[in-house]
């Protein structure tokens, strides 16, 4: 199949009022990622070839965005919406460029399988003029149903032009429609709008093709492919459904979730075999987790990495930038930005590390802060191999501490620390014999005159 030439269209013409939002539905993102793209990740896993974007409302935002998520797209505007048939014909430039197959999906039906893509477009190879991706519902209410004769399918009558018998049909349209590239341009033009809705409908091409003698097919997948996101409820669902297949990937590849329903992916975290992900965790974009690694509960970690054998949280924050290398320790309440924290590092309590280096060995004390921004520019800290500083320092960027340095408790330091030296950034402690007792004396005589 994969001599075959193909065209992805991906429908993105629908204004998406339902989601009442700013940004265009098909944006709105599932694991970090616009639903839309996706579409185009499953289309591409499918081997979808060239792909044709059709746009309406949104039309600016969308090719911006589209840039990056697919950005060998082109893009068509369908400038009135007129129906999915319409919506089609906008990227007719390309279907005429002449292809093998012609794969049309929904930009808002974003948990479509690449399998049944692939089943679909093999059986164009087989002969078939048009393949239509059905599923089966107990509530098939608003879908088009996919009417059969003698197992054939003949035609797909949409909701609303169906008749009693026809709305009891259980088979339904899931959208995701395949067509032989030399048959789609005449298929798509025969189609007219005398219906319920007025609308030109993509569906109308199976009962064309039927009466031109042409093979069409039904092929059945789950109803997943078929999950439409229409309102932010359909966004959490189809949410749900993709953490839930991830996390059931995750573990069967070797990674320990003790409550997976609490652990949330991104759709490019990456994880390694023997890490263990303790309940409560996220994971944002761009994390790569390798093996053996401990994720303590409610860490928090996105644009993250993480080596093999390192321990995070809990209550961690790794945020962009933040690359841990083999057995390092970020332990609570911990945030951990644009730095690398080296081999075998301890950054344990209740610290921020940010613009920095921690060298290899290196023991970072509790409520240690980097002060890196001056609230004007971002200044890099360096901290040696084997370096110890101590709880509650803070050190002023651009700053270095030498290897093996030795910062004691408390201090402010700025000035850059030798390597082996020891510095001392905080006022010096005076002690006062019987100070204490003459102190606790006054202060107690002072609240029994109040009291009086
Ligand atoms: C469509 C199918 C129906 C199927 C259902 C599955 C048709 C006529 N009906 O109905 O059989 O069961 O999907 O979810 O195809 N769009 C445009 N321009 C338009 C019209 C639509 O870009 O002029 C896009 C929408 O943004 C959306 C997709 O096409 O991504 C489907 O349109 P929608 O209005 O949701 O169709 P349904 O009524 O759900
Ligand atoms: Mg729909």
């Amino acid at each position: 199949m994969s001599q075959r030439t193909c065209l992805s269209i991906i429908l993105a013409a629908g204004e998406g009022t339902r989601m009442k939002s700013a940004l265009p539905k098909v944006l709105h993102q599932i694991a970090g990622l616009p639903m839309v793209a996706h579409v185009v990740k499953a289309a591409e896993a499918a081997g979808a070839g060239d792909l044709a974007l059709v746009i309406g409302h949104g039309a600016e935002e969308m090719r911006k965005a589209a840039q990056k998520f697919a950005p060998k797209a082109e893009a068509f505007v369908q400038e009135k919406r007129l129906g999915t048939a319409h919506a089609v014909l906008a990227a007719r430039a390309a279907i005429s460029k002449g292809y093998d197959d012609v794969l049309v999906m929904f930009g808002d039906t974003p948990l479509i399988d690449p399998d049944a893509l692939t089943a679909a477009r093999l059986k164009l190879a087989q002969g078939a003029a048009v393949v239509v991706i059905g599923f089966r519902t107990a509530n098939p209410t608003g879908y088009g149903r996919l009417i059969e004769k003698g197992g054939k399918l003949v035609a797909i009558r949409e909701e609303k032009d169906c008749s009693d018998e026809e709305k009891k049909i259980t088979f339904c349209n899931g959208g995701l429609m395949a067509i032989a590239g030399g048959q789609a341009l005449k298929l798509l033009d025969a189609v007219g709008n005398k219906n319920a809705k007025g609308e030109y409908y993509l569906t109308d091409i199976v009962e064309i093709a039927g009466a031109q003698g042409l093979d069409v097919v039904a092929t059945e997948a789950s109803f997943e492919n078929a999950l439409g996101i229409n309102n932010r409820a359909e966004l959490a669902q189809a949410e749900g459904i993709w953490q839930a297949r991830r996390r059931q990937e995750a573990m069967l590849s070797g990674v320990t979730l003790i409550a997976p329903e609490t652990v949330f992916f991104s759709h490019d975290t990456e994880i390694g075999a023997d890490t263990i992900v303790e309940p409560n965790v996220w994971f944002g974009p761009g994390v790569k987790i390798a093996g053996g690694a401990r994720i303590h509960a409610f860490s928090h970690i996105e644009g993250a990495i993480v080596a093999a054998h390192c321990d995070v949280g809990p209550f961690a924050r790794l945020r962009p930038g933040a690359d841990l290398k083999q057995k390092a320790k970020v332990g609570n309440f911990c945030e951990v930005k644009q730095a690398v924290i080296e081999e075998g590092a301890k950054v344990n309590h209740l610290t921020y590390i940010g613009d920095a280096r921690v060298g290899a060995g290196a023991n970072i004390g509790a409520g240690t802060i980097t002060c890196n921004y001056d609230g004007y520019l971002k200044h890099f800290t360096d901290i040696g191999e084997g370096a110890f500083v101590g709880s509650n320092s803070s050190l002023v960027a651009p700053v270095t501490i030498g290897n093996g340095g030795y910062i004691a408790s408390g201090s402010v330091i700025t000035e850059s620390v030798p390597d082996d030296a020891l510095a001392f950034g905080r006022a010096r402690q005076k002690t006062i014999p019987g100070k204490g007792k003459e102190l606790r004396e006054r202060f107690a005589s002072a609240a029994a005159a109040k009291k009086r």
